[in-house]
C-alpha cells in the first residue's frame, strides 16, 4: 500500500487542468448498456473508479478501448447481467448497471452495495422505482435480483430525497419503456443533464433536463451513443479551495463554473476575488491582503445541487480551519460523514462536532501543523491533503487508494501548482 508525503507550508500557484467528471464517466459508461454496438464517450478520466466499471462491463460481455481520453465501449456481445458482490463492494455505483441491464435483457441481478464510510446509503427508492415500472424485485442473499417479462410499463415516480444515482438508474430504465414516466422531486446534478444529453443523443425522448421533474417518453429502441463527459466539478472545486488554503493563487482550466454556484460565492464571502470565464475559474486575494492574509469564517450547509455539495464539504471544514473566527458546516446528506474530523484535529484543526453539524474555529493561515493521518474515504482524503498543503512541516497519508478512486493524475497535478508532494510505499 502506498502513503502520500506532503510538505506543507508553501503557496500554490498557478493553472491546473480539470479531468471528465468520475460521477458523470459511470452512468454514462452504463448507458451505453442500453443499445448495441460501438460507443464513444470523451473526456472519461483514467481513474481507479472508471478501472473498475470497465471491470464489471467486461465481466457482462462489453469490450473497451481507450483512445487518448476517449473510450470506445462495444456493448454488442452482452453476454452477462449480474454485478457480483466482489466489484460491488468496492464501488457502489456498480448498481447503476441495474436500470440498463433490465431495459436491454429484461432481467439483471446485482449485489447490494451495504453501508459505507460516509453512511447506510441505501437502495430502496432504486428499487422502489423499478417496481413502479413494473419490475419484479427480489432481496435474496445479498442480491437484489430483478426482471421483467416484455418491456417496462411508464409510471410516475417520486423521490422523497433527490437521489442522483436513483435518479440516473430510473433514466436509464424508463427511456425503452411502454409510455411515458414521470419523475418528481428528481435530482438535477449537472451529472444527470449529462446523462440526458447521451440519452437524448442515443434517440431517447426525455423533457425537464436541469429541473427536478423528468418526463420520459419511451421508445422502443437507442441507437449507439457519442458524447463527451462534462469537467468534474468536485475536482475543480478541491483545486480552489487547495490553492486558497495555501494562501495562494491560480487558475483551473477546461471546467464549468456554472457547475460550482455555491462553492464560488462561499469562496467569495470568504475574501476570495473569484473569476469566471466560460470554462476557466480564477482566485485570488485582495490587493491590500498581501502579507496579512486573512480568510472570513463562512458557513455552509449541504444540500443537492444546486446547493452546496456534500463531495466539497470536508475540504470546505479544511479550509474554514484556516480562517479567522467560527463557523458551522452542516451535513445533510450522509450522516457520517465527519470521518476526516479527528484527522483534521490532529493537525491542530478546532473542531467540535455537535450532531449533523461540525463547529470550527479557525487557526488562520499557516494555523495548522503537519501529522500522519489516515484517509478514510474519498474526499475526507482530499481534505487531509489540502489540509497538509496547508500546514507547516511534513503530513504522511495513508491509505491513498481512496484518493486515486477519484483524482486523476493527483500528484503531477500538484506538483505543478509547485507543491511538494509524492507517494511512498508504507
Ligand atoms: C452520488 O451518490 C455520488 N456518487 C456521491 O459521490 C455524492 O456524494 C452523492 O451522489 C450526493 O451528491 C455518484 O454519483 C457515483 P444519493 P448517490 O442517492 O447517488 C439517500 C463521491 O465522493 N438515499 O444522491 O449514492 C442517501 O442515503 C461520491 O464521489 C436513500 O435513502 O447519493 C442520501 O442521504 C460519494 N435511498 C441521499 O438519499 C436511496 O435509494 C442522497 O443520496 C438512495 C439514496
Amino acid at each position: 500500500m502506498e502513503k502520500l508525503i506532503v510538505e506543507g507550508g508553501r503557496p500554490l500557484h498557478g493553472t491546473v487542468r480539470i479531468s471528465g467528471a468520475k460521477n458523470a464517466a459511470l452512468p454514462l459508461i452504463a448507458a451505453t448498456l442500453l443499445a448495441p454496438g460501438q460507443h464513444r464517450l470523451g473526456n472519461v478520466p483514467d481513474l481507479r473508479d472508471t478501472r473498475t466499471f470497465l471491470k464489471l462491463m467486461e465481466n457482462l460481455g462489453v469490450r473497451h478501448e481507450r483512445q487518448g481520453d476517449a473510450l470506445l465501449i462495444d456493448s454488442t456481445n452482452l453476454n452477462g447481467s449480474e454485478a457480483p458482490y466482489e466489484l460491488v463492494k468496492t464501488m457502489r455505483a456498480s448498481v447503476l448497471v441495474l436500470g440498463p441491464l433490465l431495459a436491454r435483457l429484461g432481467r439483471a441481478k446485482v449485489s447490494l452495495p451495504g453501508g459505507c464510510a460516509i453512511g447506510a446509503r441505501p437502495i430502496n427508492f432504486h428499487i422502489m422505482g423499478l417496481e413502479k415500472l413494473g419490475v419484479t424485485c427480489r432481496l435474496e442473499h445479498g442480491y437484489v435480483d430483478a426482471e421483467i417479462a416484455g418491456r417496462m410499463q411508464g409510471s410516475t415516480i417520486y423521490f422523497d430525497i433527490p437521489s442522483v444515482t436513483g435518479t440516473e438508474n430510473l433514466l436509464m430504465a424508463a427511456v425503452m419503456a411502454e409510455g411515458t414516466t414521470i419523475m418528481k422531486n428528481a435530482a438535477r446534478e449537472p451529472e444527470i443533464a449529462n446523462l440526458i444529453d447521451m440519452l437524448t443523443g442515443m434517440g431517447a425522448d426525455i423533457e425537464g433536463r436541469n429541473t427536478d421533474k423528468l418526463t420520459i417518453r419511451g421508445v422502443p429502441q437507442l441507437g449507439t451513443a457519442d458524447c463527451d463527459i462534462i469537467p468534474d466539478r468536485i475536482e475543480a472545486g478541491t483545486y480552489l479551495i487547495a490553492l486558497v488554503a495555501t494562501g495562494g493563487e491560480g487558475t483551473v482550466t477546461h471546467c464549468n463554473p456554472a457547475h460550482l454556484p455555491s462553492l464560488l460565492e462561499k469562496l467569495r464571502a470568504a475574501g476570495i476575488i473569484v473569476e469566471e470565464t466560460e470554462t476557466t475559474i480564477s482566485v485570488r486575494w485582495p490587493k491590500d491582503a498581501a502579507g496579512q492574509k486573512s480568510l472570513k469564517s463562512v458557513d455552509i450547509k449541504t444540500m443537492p445541487f444546486p446547493g452546496y455539495p456534500t463531495d466539497l464539504q470536508a475540504q470546505f471544514m479544511a479550509l474554514m480551519s484556516l480562517s479567522s473566527d467560527i463557523c458551522v458546516i452542516t451535513e445533510t446528506i450522509f450522516e457520517n460523514r465527519f470521518m476526516h474530523v479527528a484527522e483534521l484535529q490532529r493537525m491542530g484543526a478546532g473542531i467540535r462536532i455537535d450532531g449533523h453539524s461540525c463547529v470550527v474555529s479557525g487557526r488562520g493561515l499557516q494555523g495548522l501543523s503537519g501529522a500522519p493521518v489516515m484517509a478514510t474515504d474519498l474526499r475526507a482524503s482530499s481534505s487531509l491533503v489540502i489540509a497538509g498543503l496547508a500546514a507547516t512541516g511534513r503530513t504522511e497519508i495513508s491509505r491513498i487508494y481512496h484518493l486515486e478512486r477519484g483524482y486523476e493524475n493527483l500528484v503531477e497535478k500538484l506538483t505543478g501548482l509547485g507543491a511538494s508532494v509524492w507517494k511512498e510505499e508504507e
